[in-house]
């Protein structure tokens, strides 16, 4: 996908791998100046080097907010403005094991993703917004889910969270939309990375199952979901505020409930 971002500041969360690193490439083919922010530094130098000269790499657990105002004070130091950020960190659980009824959900692992999944976006929010506020202008894209869309079972924390960061980001759009701030999100369905190639798609069977969901009969590319994450980000998206876009292959339409 080709937009203008030349010379734009651009800070990724969560960019070390995955979507958010997809992210952080997309943006830098289209002339931004990124860092991206992880807690993985090993890999989010690597990263950051694999992407080019234009791309910085600053260690930032965003569930720290002591680490999350670090993290834009130097962007804000190092560029002088910050127009374009993306809250992509983010955890689930990872074991099937995890995956249970709200009667046995583990309150140690509700907390840990709220605490990455909610309060880390609402952390992260808050110090990109005060710069955009001083500037009078930045675009925000909120990493969300479509278990924050419909209600998946067995994951309640994270369905709570994703729901809570698709609510907050109206809430936002409809503050800053006056002060010349974009609030938006992103929820993407199934998406190929190493933690659901490991989950689900390592097992044909999981695989054909979870599938059999999505009218396109196949998970999204993370480069899929970095072209809307683009969109929304750059001059092609003036216009969206307060949207949450779903990139899914169709799954949330219900195509499977046919009685
Ligand atoms: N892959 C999917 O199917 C899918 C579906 C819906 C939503 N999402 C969302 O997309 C986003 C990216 O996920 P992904 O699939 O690329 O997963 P991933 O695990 O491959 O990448 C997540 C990245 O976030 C980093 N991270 C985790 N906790 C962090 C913290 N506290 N501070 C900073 N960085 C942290 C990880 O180190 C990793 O690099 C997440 O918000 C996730 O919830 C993914």
């Amino acid at each position: 996908m080709r937009v203008d971002m030349q010379g734009k500041v651009a800070v990724v969360t969560g960019a070390a791998q995955g979507i958010g690193r997809a992210i952080a490439e997309a943006l830098v083919e289209n002339g931004a100046l990124v860092t991206i922010a992880d807690v993985q530094e090993e890999k989010g130098r690597a990263t950051a080097e694999a992407l080019g000269p234009d791309v910085q790499f600053q260690a930032c657990d965003v569930s720290d907010q002591a680490q999350v105002r670090a993290l834009f004070d130097a962007v804000i130091a190092r560029h002088g403005r910050l127009d374009a950020a993306v809250n992509n960190a983010g955890i689930n659980t990872g074991r099937p094991e995890e995956r249970v009824t709200v009667d046995r959900y583990s309150d140690e692992i509700w907390h840990r993703i709220v605490d990455v999944d909610l309060h880390g976006t609402f952390y992260c929010c808050k110090a990109e917004t005060a710069q955009m506020v001083k500037q009078g202008s930045g675009a925000i894209v909120n990493i969300a889910s479509i278990a924050g869309v419909v209600p998946l079972r067995l994951q309640i924390g994270f369905v709570a969270a994703k729901a809570a960061v698709i609510r907050m980001t109206e809430a936002m759009a409809a503050e800053l939309g006056p002060a010349g701030i974009r609030v938006n999100s992103v929820s993407p369905g199934s998406t190929l990375v190493q933690g659901t190639r490991q989950l689900f798609y390592s097992n044909k069977e999981t695989a054909e199952r979870l599938v059999s969901f999505i009218p396109q009969r196949r998970p999204g590319e993370t480069n899929e979901i970095a072209a809307a994450v683009l969109f929304l980000l750059s001059d092609a998206g003036s216009y969206v505020n307060g949207h949450n876009l779903i990139v899914d292959g169709g799954w949330t339409c219900g195509f499977s409930r046919d009685f």
